[in-house]
């Protein structure tokens, strides 16, 4: 039972997803114009966790455009492309996180221009000094609560240097698509006919296993995962379509007492290609007598941008409702802050 939302931090945390709309208006305000030459060919964001993943919603809305490519590097140093005709994104919440601060020096030696997306910390002060365009955004939330800070200046970026169009146009329609989702998946008080609660309850004391269908809303996937680790504290995997039908897939063909734990949720949108339709459909019917539990989540919203949007939105507040179902704070990540502080000290 969820208790009212007793679980300490509930009411925080959906207060906090229910801010996200506000965050990309906040920053459609903003002007991020920063002084970068022409010819860029590569744009690299670079960053960890909740901040690294606008980095992964600007790739999937651009990879099926004319676009020059966007890689998302998660990691101390930086592909060996990259160099003056890299545009390099830094972008830490906190700016303290090391393998960001490592990748944003070495984004420097190898002479890429460079702009900072950062709350503070050492990261700001780092890029402060080195007269390298800082755009600091407001600080106080969760780095993964903060993702229309961490993504639409990105966007914006991007599109006022010419490497994309329609970006602000698609964080305007966004804005729209979310508003409509919060007011049928936000709840400050259990509401058994809450689409997310109830999508949350069938996720209670299963894996969930998040299948995008097709890369271009792989990211959609990644963020599901995320959500359910660090808000409800619980393990998810995810994974694609066509390549789980390679590899993942097959793994499912296991003894029943590993697969009856799973809960597979697919999440589908607009553009998708009528062959991975297929391939969903085949899959379940393969699969229908190990998995017990195929739940669908739709996209929505014309452009790709507001699609991904709805299925990360809808699955923020999936992960909050599954909190206060387990009784958990889904604030804290005390484990990942005790790993950086022993890093630190070590
Ligand atoms: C915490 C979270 C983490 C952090 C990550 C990097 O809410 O989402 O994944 O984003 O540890 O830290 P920052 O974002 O400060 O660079």
């Amino acid at each position: 039972m969820i208790n009212g939302f007793s679980a300490k931090g509930v009411k925080q945390m959906l207060d906090y997803i229910h801010g996200l709309p506000e965050q990309l208006e906040y920053c459609l305000e903003q002007d991020y114009r920063i002084p970068i030459a022409s010819g860029i060919s590569n744009v690299v964001v670079a960053g960890m966790g909740g901040s690294a993943i606008g980095g992964d919603v600007l790739r999937c809305c651009l990879n099926t455009r004319k676009s020059v490519p966007v890689l998302v590097s998660r990691d101390y140093r930086l592909p060996g492309f990259v160099g003056r005709d890299s545009l390099v994104l830094a972008v830490s919440y906190s700016g303290n996180t090391e393998e960001t601060i490592s990748a944003f020096e070495d984004a420097r030696a190898k002479g890429a221009q460079i702009a900072v997306v950062t709350t503070g910390g050492q990261l700001g002060s780092l890029a402060e000094k080195a007269g390298i365009p800082l755009i600091t955004i407001p600080a106080g939330l969760p780095p993964r609560s903060a993702l229309g800070y961490l993504f639409s200046p990105l966007a914006l970026i991007v599109e006022k240097i010419g490497l994309a169009d329609s970006m602000r146009y698609e964080l305007r329609e966004t804005t729209a698509v979310l508003k409509e989702i919060r007011e049928e998946l936000y709840a400050d008080e259990p509401d058994e006919a809450n689409p997310a609660l109830k999508l949350a309850r069938e996720l209670k004391d299963c894996i969930p296993v998040i299948w995008a269908a097709g890369s271009d809303l792989e990211v959609a996937a990644m963020r599901w995962k995320g959500q359910i680790n660090e808000n409800a504290k619980a393990p998810a995997y995810y994974n694609c379509f066509p390549e789980l039908n390679h590899n993942e897939f097959t793994g499912l063909e296991c003894p029943e007492t590993l697969t009856k734990k799973l809960a597979v949720i697919i999440l589908r949108g607009g553009e998708e290609n009528p062959r991975i339709g297929r391939r969903v459909d085949i899959t379940r019917e393969i699969l229908s007598d190990k998995i017990t539990k195929f739940l669908t989540v739709e996209a929505r919203g014309r452009s790709r941008m507001a699609q991904l949007f709805s299925l990360m939105y809808t699955g923020d507040f999936v992960s909050a409702y599954l909190a206060a179902i387990y009784g958990i704070d889904p604030v804290p990540v005390t484990l990942i802050e005790a790993l950086k502080k022993k890093l630190k000290d070590s």
